[in-house]
């Protein structure tokens, strides 16, 4: 499959190297002919890019015509743009749209789906919630499944946070250590305030629950109101205060929960997120590393690799 790859950040160096080696290793071949960043438009041989002039995903689109686009570039929430109007293109097309990058989905999720299921251009969006931890193509392999309720913990960083501030230590400093983990979105005032969960929430209610959801009609608080002080007399009454999004019926909330060791999200700690689908058949529960540069690659390779194979 010839591709071109939009962002060239720390995800999309680590699938390059996910390509490289494991891809082929797979029978799968994937050539990432142009890379494009906000300094323009570089062709490569998949391991050198160089930059050869100017110009957007979309002029790269044209310019090579490739069976796939794979989108990790940052998340845009206020329009979605550029690569909104890349993916409805792409799609129209019949090009192939793998993505890490939730905003687009957040706001038009559906007119994105639509595109995809009337042209025949595939969607991957794996790597948007839980990265490289099955969220939405555990969902993709249950069709036919009543999906009633979603509940989790979506965001690593402020996850994280929580049980550092548990642990005794600052929540600057925990941030810190977070962003320098690569955990963090790129302007981390996206994870503190609840609005990465939300966006993740949207995603996976439109596909799991068949919500008509964007990222307005979620109802999300963050967890920068609260203190250490709190945090830590919540400790002594044997509680802890975990970032929930819930999914069920019309209604969708990121908020801050004090919730105590009988609650299956207590024990979740650090950067690992957790997932929990309740439907007409059975209780489902996925718990894993919900971010890191590698484990958002995974997502977007896994997509790659199950669609080149015909898998979906
Ligand atoms: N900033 C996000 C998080 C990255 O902390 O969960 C993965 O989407």
């Amino acid at each position: 499959m010839k591709a071109i790859m939009v962002g060239f950040g720390q995800v999309g160096r680590s699938l390059r190297t996910l390509l490289q080696g494991r891809a082929k290793e797979l029978g799968v071949e994937v050539e990432i002919e142009a890379v494009v960043t906000r300094r323009g438009i570089m062709i490569g041989d998949g391991e050198e890019f160089r930059k050869t002039r100017d110009g957007t995903a979309m002029d790269a689109l044209n310019l090579i015509g490739p069976d796939l686009v794979i989108d990790v570039s940052s998340a845009n929430y206020q329009t979605g743009e550029p690569s909104l109007s890349l993916y409805i293109e792409a799609l129209r097309r019949g090009v192939h749209v793998v993505t890490s990058n939730k905003a687009p989905l957040a706001l038009k999720f559906w007119e994105i789906m639509d595109t995809s299921r009337r042209h025949g251009g595939k969607l991957g969006f794996q790597a948007t919630v839980m990265s490289g931890v099955p969220s939405v193509n555990l969902i993709r392999v249950m069709p036919g499944l009543k999906i009633t309720r979603i509940r989790g913990i979506l965001n690593g960083t402020t996850n994280y946070i929580l049980s550092k501030m548990y642990q005794g230590l600052s929540y600057e400093e925990a941030l810190k250590e977070a962003q320098e983990l690569g955990y963090a979105e790129s302007n981390p005032e996206h994870d503190v305030n609840g609005f990465d969960a939300a966006a993740k929430l949207v995603i996976l209610a439109n596909y799991g629950l068949g919500s008509r959801a964007n990222i307005n009609s979620v109802h999300f608080k963050g967890i920068k109101e609260l203190s250490q002080e709190r945090i830590i007399a919540l400790k002594r009454q044997g509680k802890k205060v975990k970032l929930v999004a819930e999914a069920y019926g019309n209604s969708l909330t990121v908020e801050p929960r004090e919730i105590g060791p009988e609650d299956p999200l207590y024990n979740i700690d650090g950067v690992t997120n957790a997932l929990h689908i309740s439907s007409d058949v059975q209780e489902i529960t996925v718990i894993g590393p919900g971010a890191g540069p590698l484990n958002a690659a995974f997502g977007v390779f896994s997509d790659i690799v199950l669609m080149s194979k015909g898998l979906y």
